[in-house]
């Protein structure tokens, strides 16, 4: 648990991830990828638990009509309860804290709500002044480096108005992949039909490419291994590869002199957090996956990823 990690001389937890500057920036990070189930919503809940863990103040926003993120943390009754959604925020001036929720994680949630769809066809043929500026101007804007020093959101699978919002108001992008046929044409198609377009009017950084639900072998020719040579080797990619996923000496591995088990692995303990309704930290305190979503939780503070070797 938190309060059992030995700690630096700030306060903080001591990390394997060097002395990251944590004082820096406050950050909106968009967990995305238009592909479903992927691990959006799990790297959102753990990275916003991680975040907190390391002392911030956070805030994880789901908009994901189908919320799944707010229900794995409890959130059923308010996820029904369309009378206190992000809808009264966009449309009726409520103040954003008014459907904000403190979580027992040490993170707050603005959780989906069941008629995040209507909100969604409300932006798109309502007389909406900047459509996809809603979310910047009336949550983020207001309570970002003042109230949270990290803003963490959880979009759908599809494109829509809801994920274009949070790209606008986050800039920031964290984009899980898991190995398989389509892992690489689901990325292609995240930075074609949402990244670029929003790149003509803002700067947007992938501070992260997320391989996830990693089981295989990687000295076979797996799709394990497919995945991860493709973006370790790839030059404007193998930059935003976090370390628990960086490998360079393919040979070495081939040759049997370097064994490396690159995360996020597949972990039934990550699936049960969800069932039993909790971030990873507070199901699995020993989970060996949590130095990922702790990796991760450095490379927001940081702006990057940071290699140690
Ligand atoms: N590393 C992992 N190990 C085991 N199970 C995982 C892992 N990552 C995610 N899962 C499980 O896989 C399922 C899909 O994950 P998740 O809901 O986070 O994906 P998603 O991309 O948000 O999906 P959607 O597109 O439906 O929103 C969930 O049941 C989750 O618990
Ligand atoms: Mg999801």
């Amino acid at each position: 648990m938190v309060g059992e990690n030995s700690e630096n001389s700030t306060g903080r937890p001591n990390s394997p991830y060097g002395s990251v500057d944590t004082t820096g920036d406050s950050r909106a990070v968009s967990v995305c990828m238009l592909k479903g189930g992927v691990g959006k919503s799990t790297i959102a809940v753990n990275l916003a638990r991680q975040l907190a863990a390391h002392d911030h103040e956070v805030l994880l926003i789901d908009l994901d009509p189908n919320g799944h993120a707010s229900v794995g943390l409890g959130f059923d009754d308010h996820y029904h309860d369309t009378d206190e959604s992000i809808g009264e925020v966009f449309f009726d001036d409520a103040d954003p804290t008014a459907v904000i929720y403190g979580t027992d994680y040490e993170f707050d949630l603005l959780p989906s709500s069941e008629d995040l769809e209507q909100v969604e066809r409300e932006i798109v043929v309502g007389d909406v002044f900047q459509p996809s500026a809603l979310l910047q101007r009336e949550v983020v804007e207001p309570l970002l480096g003042d109230e949270y020093d990290y803003i963490i959101t959880d979009s759908p699978a599809y494109r829509s108005r809801l994920t274009d919002n949070a790209l606008v108001a986050t800039s920031n992008l964290v984009l899980p992949l898991a190995p398989g046929n389509e892992a690489i044409s689901g990325l292609e198609r995240t930075i074609e039909r949402q990244i670029a377009p929003l790149r003509k009017h803002m700067d947007v950084d992938v501070l992260a490419l997320v391989p996830n639900m990693l089981s295989g072998r990687i000295d076979q020719q797996t799709q394990d291994r497919q995945l991860l040579e493709r973006l370790n080797s790839h030059s404007s990619l193998q930059d935003r590869i976090p370390n628990f996923a960086r490998i360079t000496d393919w040979e070495a591995v081939d040759a049997g002199e370097l064994k490396p088990t690159p995360g996020i692995r597949d972990r039934t303990s990550i699936t049960k957090a969800y069932g039993e309704r909790k971030p990873l930290l507070d199901y699995d305190p020993d989970c060996d996956q949590l130095t990922c979503f702790d990796e991760l939780a450095h490379i927001i503070e940081a702006g990057q990823v940071v290699r140690h070797d």
